[in-house]
């Protein structure tokens, strides 16, 4: 079997399949969340968020458009920042959010199809952001700024 490795400095080291899939994740950093398609590691001010299959690094993909395409345009909502990303997906780096407590609540007024998990939380400075985003597109994004939603 041919397998292929993705790595995260000396951080993470990911092994993958021919069908793209990871059969091993090695990384030395604390978990802080997991989901069904990715794992999170607790990198102090950062998290390194990891795909656990092919269609998770799509999902990753997905935020990294959503971040560069909103980025701090609308004062009311954004997606975590991305500092660093794999250029597949497989894996990035983004700002740790402040999660749980009226977080959630208050994304779904303005994404009201969001996930009703831990996926929203506040930055450090106080603004709402969404830290899982698997079922928004940019185009949702350009409507809901269009109608001034967000
Ligand atoms: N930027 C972040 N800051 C703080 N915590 C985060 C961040 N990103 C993710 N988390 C935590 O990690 C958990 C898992 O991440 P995420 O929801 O992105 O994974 P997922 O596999 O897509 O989840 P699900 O299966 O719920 O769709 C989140 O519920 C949240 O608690
Ligand atoms: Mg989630």
């Amino acid at each position: 079997m041919n397998t292929f490795n993705i790595r995260f400095q000396d951080k993470l080291v990911m092994t993958l399949n021919e069908d793209n899939n990871p059969i091993q994740i090695d990384c030395c950093l604390p978990v802080l969340g997991e989901g069904n398609n990715r794992i999170v590691y607790d990198m102090g001010d950062y998290i390194l968020k990891v795909a656990k299959s092919a269609i998770a690094s799509m999902y990753n993909q997905n935020e990294i458009r959503l971040w560069n395409y909103l980025r701090e345009s609308s004062s009311k909502i954004k997606f975590n920042r991305i500092i660093d990303a794999d250029e597949n997906g497989y894996w990035y780096v983004a700002e740790k959010a402040n999660t749980g407590g009226d977080a959630m609540k208050n994304a779904l007024k303005y994404i009201e199809w969001l996930d009703y998990s831990d996926n929203a939380g506040y930055d450090r400075n106080g603004k709402l952001t969404i830290v899982d985003a698997e079922n928004v597109y940019v185009k949702d994004i350009e409507y809901l700024l269009q109608k001034r939603i967000i």
